[in-house]
C-alpha cells in the first residue's frame, strides 16, 4: 500500500475508437493506475473487452494497470490478464466460490491480487481474505455500468474494512469504484479509501488533468 491517494480512470468512459491514444494520454493527465473493465454479460449485464484489448493497449503507457474483472469464474481468465500485462488483477468475492485459492494463483504469477465486494455483500467477506489479498476494492455501484450514482453505504463499508486492517496491522489498498467525482472523492478518502476510480468524472470533464487533481484532493 502506498501512503499517496491514487486516481485510477477507468477507460470504460473512454473513447474505445481511439483506445490507444486516450490509455496513453493518462500519464500527461496525472493519472497514477489504468482501470480496466472487464465484464462478460453474465456476472453483470454487460459485455466490454478481453485479454487481447489489455494486450493491445500495454504498451500505450507505462502506468500500472489495474484489471477489475466482472466475470463469472474469474480464476478461468486470470493468466490470461496476467500475460496481457495486467499488474493489479481484482476479482469479485461473488464471482468465485474458491477465491482465497484464486488470489493465492494472481499472486503466483507474481501480479497484486484485489478482491471485490457488491454494494450487498458485507465486509465480513473479506475478514479471512486479507492475508492473501493486496487490495479491496470497495464497489459504490452495482458493477455493469459506467455514470451510475454513487451508493453512500459504501462509505462506511470502506471504514470497516480499513479498521479491520489498521487492527490487524495490515497494508492493504482500499479501492471504491463508481460514481465517484471530486464531492464523492473526497468522502471516500476520509474514509479511507486510497485508490478512486473514477470513470465519467475524468472522461466527461471538459478539464480531465483538473478532474484527476481534484478526485486526489
Ligand atoms: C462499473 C465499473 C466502474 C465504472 C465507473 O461497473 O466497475 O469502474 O467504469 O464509472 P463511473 O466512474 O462513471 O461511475
Ligand atoms: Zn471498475
Amino acid at each position: 500500500m502506498t501512503d499517496r491517494i491514487l486516481v485510477a480512470p477507468s477507460i470504460l468512459s473512454a473513447d474505445f475508437s481511439r483506445l490507444g491514444e486516450e490509455v496513453a494520454s493518462l500519464s500527461s493527465l496525472g493519472a497514477d493506475w489504468v482501470h480496466l473493465d472487464v465484464m462478460d454479460g453474465h456476472f453483470v449485464p454487460n459485455i466490454t473487452f478481453g485479454a487481447p484489448v489489455v494486450r493491445a493497449v500495454r504498451s500505450a503507457s507505462k502506468l500500472v494497470f489495474d484489471a477489475h474483472l466482472m466475470v463469472a469464474e474469474p480464476a478461468k481468465w486470470v493468466h490470461e490478464f496476467a500475460d496481457a500485462g495486467a499488474d493489479v488483477i481484482t476479482v469479485h468475492r461473488e464471482a468465485d466460490a474458491h477465491v482465497h485459492r484464486t488470489l493465492q494463483l494472481i499472486r503466483s504469477l507474481g501480479k497484486k491480487a484485489g478482491v471485490a465486494l457488491n454494494p450487498a455483500t458485507p465486509e465480513c467477506e473479506v475478514e479471512y481474505l486479507l492475508d492473501d489479498a493486496d487490495m479491496v476494492l470497495i464497489m459504490s455501484v452495482n458493477p455493469g455500468f459506467g455514470g451510475q450514482k454513487f451508493i453512500t453505504s459504501a462509505l462506511r463499508k470502506i471504514e470497516a474494512v480499513r479498521n479491520m486492517a489498521l487492527r490487524r496491522g495490515t497494508k492493504l489498498d482500499i479501492q471504491v469504484d463508481g460514481g465517484v467525482n471530486p464531492q464523492t472523492a473526497a468522502l471516500c478518502r476520509d474514509a479511507g479509501a486510497n485508490v478512486l476510480v473514477a470513470g465519467s468524472a475524468v472522461f466527461g470533464a471538459a478539464d480531465r488533468a483538473r478532474a484527476i487533481a481534484e478526485i486526489r484532493g
